[in-house]
């Protein structure tokens, strides 16, 4: 018998990316080896006073993929799990940084299987140097005066420093 050629596998990672860290970089670059196409999907009108605007998110988050293939940045309203079964993915990609994540991140794989159980989703690790680092930390720091080197991709950087001046 012929063997049948395998169905690629698509994987979407879905978050509010406000803005793009160098931990969410580190987990697309991780996931863009194991899968065949991986979509970054931006969750629209999630939180009700992002720092950027949607647009903003999605120039941040294609500029830093731009070298990554199989990687494409997508928006999304609604159910994540919508989304995924109109892109056609098996699998929802998402990091776990610390203990603290799991609770949160359980109750929403499990929602999410509820939902749709034919999506899987798949948890990886983030570099341990960004296992600390989230968005919502990244923004602080800016509003406050910190240093963000190192913790974001530059073009992120410059977009902080436009928007509330980091240093
Ligand atoms: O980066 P975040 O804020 O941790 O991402 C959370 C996100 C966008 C993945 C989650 O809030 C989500 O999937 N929202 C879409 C709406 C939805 O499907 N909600 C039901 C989840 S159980």
């Amino acid at each position: 018998m012929t063997p049948q050629p395998r169905k690629p596998i698509i994987a979407v990672y879905p978050g509010s990316f406000d803005p793009v860290t160098n931990g969410h970089l580190d987990l697309i670059e991780r996931g863009a080896q194991i899968f065949d196409q991986l979509i970054v999907a931006i969750a629209r009108n999630l939180e009700k006073d992002p720092l950027f605007a949607v647009k903003e998110r999605v120039e941040m988050l294609e500029a830093v993929t731009f070298e990554l293939k199989n990687v494409e940045v997508a928006v999304f309203d609604g159910l994540l799990m919508n989304f995924a079964r109109e892109q056609d993915a098996c699998v929802i990609l998402r990091g776990i940084r610390a203990v603290s994540d799991y609770e949160y991140e359980l109750q929403m794989a499990m929602m999410n299987r509820k939902i749709e159980p034919q999506i899987e989703t798949v948890f990886m690790l983030p570099g341990e140097a960004y296992s600390y680092l989230s968005s919502r930390l990244v923004k602080e720091l800016a509003r406050l005066g910190g240093p963000v080197k190192g913790l974001v991709p530059p073009i992120v950087e410059e977009r902080l420093r436009a928007k509330v001046g980091v240093s």
